[in-house]
């Protein structure tokens, strides 16, 4: 086991990502956590994140200095380095000038962490204090143009810093660094898998909901199902699931999700029909947010109907990933739209949460949904908007424009997974716009809809890009389409990014 002790940095999750990357276990803890507690934990190594604050503020955030004493090795990155320095007696100022972004490193000492490295590297920079004097007994080992102490050590007592930050992809042979740190002088086996995280995960899930009821709304997507079946794994039938099919799925998922959950891993589901509840609701809307906002509320009162049947229930499960739980806590961020999650669920129903995912990133909870076992449509799915074709069938929605939708947009996915590209694009879908054209079918005059093709790259849906997708693939789509849903005779592709678009079209 590794610490991360949390000063607040933006990174510091990262920081515990990278250490699960290679094969240790980490756990995160907030930065004053009693000394008492670290130590029973008994841990490898101790790595202090970076924090916003500045160490030279009376209020700064600090460990118990006798943090030092246990022996345990330390690595201090950024404001992790600033506080080591400051409380080990060197001399810490403000800078004045603030560093930010790729900087040349010299490595004055290539061993200890920066064992294997070249002499000159890049790092990534962002701070605004520097250490000016390291404490007594330690040495300079690597120093940047503008900060003369970039990294420093104590070697005799396994205290280590880096004024730069080795988490992040533009310090290259940052993962070198912390590899050197875990192996080398914490003496980590990287042996730790997914597989470990998730004994631990279904003990702390049953330390925390006891004999009591769980209930979670699956919605059939990656983050619900894993989180469903985990918690299945460690309550069993304590944990009924609920899910509701609003009619606006993908083809063939309500089916789908049964098969899964209730046939191969046996688990309570409880199925709702609902699919003429919500079209009964979305009859002649066509304004976006008045839709979304019509199916979120609508979503609620079937979960309210169905949880009510089941009596006292204190547990909510929630497939809250860790960039979610990033996202909330900066939402200062201009509504553009309203988002619907099987997660909004409402507050007076007084449910505790239980959220075993919330310290993964999504490919880290591919990876636990296949060591659970859960099939390969389903751990690799792409992600699917919560109000589903609703959001990408423009104007008024009905039966009938559904199935439209739902036929091309499993011809899109049975193409783009013929093609080998399904797993890396990270959405990939048809869009039913409220337009008709006209064309020439067998000598005959068409006037029928369009449907347009989307398909985009991202990292985090924030910001998403286009897919080239090669001609052949489009081809294929456009001519399957129009020949085999009589409804559609054009198909464009939209080749907008995210920015200015986004992602789906409503
Ligand atoms: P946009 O269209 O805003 O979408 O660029 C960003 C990402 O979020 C998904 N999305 C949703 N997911 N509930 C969800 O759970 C929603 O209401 C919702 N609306 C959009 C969208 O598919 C994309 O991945």
């Amino acid at each position: 086991l590794v610490i991360v002790l949390d000063f607040g940095g933006q990174y510091s999750h990262l920081i515990a990502r990278r250490i699960r990357e290679l094969k240790v276990f980490c756990e995160m803890l907030p930065y004053n956590t009693p000394i008492q507690e670290i130590r029973e934990k008994n841990p490898r190594g101790i790595v202090f994140s970076g924090g916003p604050s500045s160490v030279c503020q009376d209020d700064a955030p600090v460990c118990d200095p006798a943090i030092y004493e246990l022996g345990i090795p330390i690595l201090g990155i950024c404001y992790g380095m600033q506080l080591m320095a400051r409380q080990l007696g060197g001399c810490v100022s403000p800078a004045n000038l603030r560093e930010y972004g790729k900087t040349e490193l010299s490595v004055l000492i290539r061993d200890g962490i920066f064992s294997r490295l070249d002499p000159v590297e890049r790092c990534w920079m962002s701070h605004g204090d520097l250490v000016e004097l390291p404490p007594p007994g330690f040495k300079i080992i690597a120093s940047t143009e503008k900060a003369p102490v970039a990294a420093m050590a104590n070697r005799s007592q396994n205290l280590y810093a880096v004024q730069f930050h080795p988490e992040v992809v533009h310090t290259p042979r940052g993962q070198d660094i912390l590899k050197n740190f875990l192996y080398n002088i914490c003496g980590c086996s990287g042996l730790w898998t997914m597989g470990s995280f998730l004994d631990q995960a279904i003990a702390e899930v049953r330390e925390q909901v006891g004999d009591k009821k769980v209930l979670c709304a699956l919605s059939g997507g990656v983050d619900s199902s894993v989180a469903a079946v985990l918690v299945q794994k460690a309550v069993g039938d304590q944990l009924t699931c609920v899910f509701v099919n609003h009619g606006l799925l993908r083809k063939g998922e309500a089916e789908q999700v049964q098969k899964t959950f209730k046939e191969k891993f046996k688990i309570n589901l409880i199925y709702v029909d609902a699919r003429d509840r919500f079209l009964s609701k979305l009859s002649g809307v066509s304004e976006p947010e008045r839709k979304r906002k019509i199916i979120g509320e609508e979503f609620i009162r079937v979960f309210e109907d169905e949880a009510a049947k089941l009596g006292q229930v204190e547990f909510l499960v929630q497939g809250t990933l860790y960039p979610d739980v990033v996202e909330s806590g900066t939402a200062t961020a201009a509504v553009i739209k309203s988002h619907h999650n099987v997660g909004c669920l409402p507050e007076d129903m007084n449910l505790k949460l239980v959220e075993p995912l919330r310290w993964l990133f999504k490919d880290e909870v591919r990876v636990l949904g296949e060591e659970m076992g859960l099939p390969e449509e389903v751990v690799w799915r792409q992600p699917f908007p919560g109000p589903g074709m609703a959001v990408r069938i423009l104007g008024p929605v009905t039966e009938e424009k559904v199935r439209i939708t739902q036929e091309a947009d499993a011809i899109v996915e049975q193409e783009i997974r013929k093609a080998g590209l399904y797993r890396q694009i990270w959405q990939s879908f048809a869009v039913l716009p409220d337009m008709r054209s006209v064309g020439v079918m067998g000598d005959e005059r068409t006037y029928a809809h369009t449907v347009v093709i989307r398909a985009v790259n991202s990292v985090d849906a924030m910001t998403a890009d286009w897919v080239r997708l090669p001609y052949e693939v489009l081809e294929a789509i456009s001519s399957r389409i129009v020949s085999e849903i009589k409804e559609i005779n054009r198909v464009v592709y939209d080749i907008t990014s995210k920015p200015p678009a986004t992602i789906e079209w409503e």
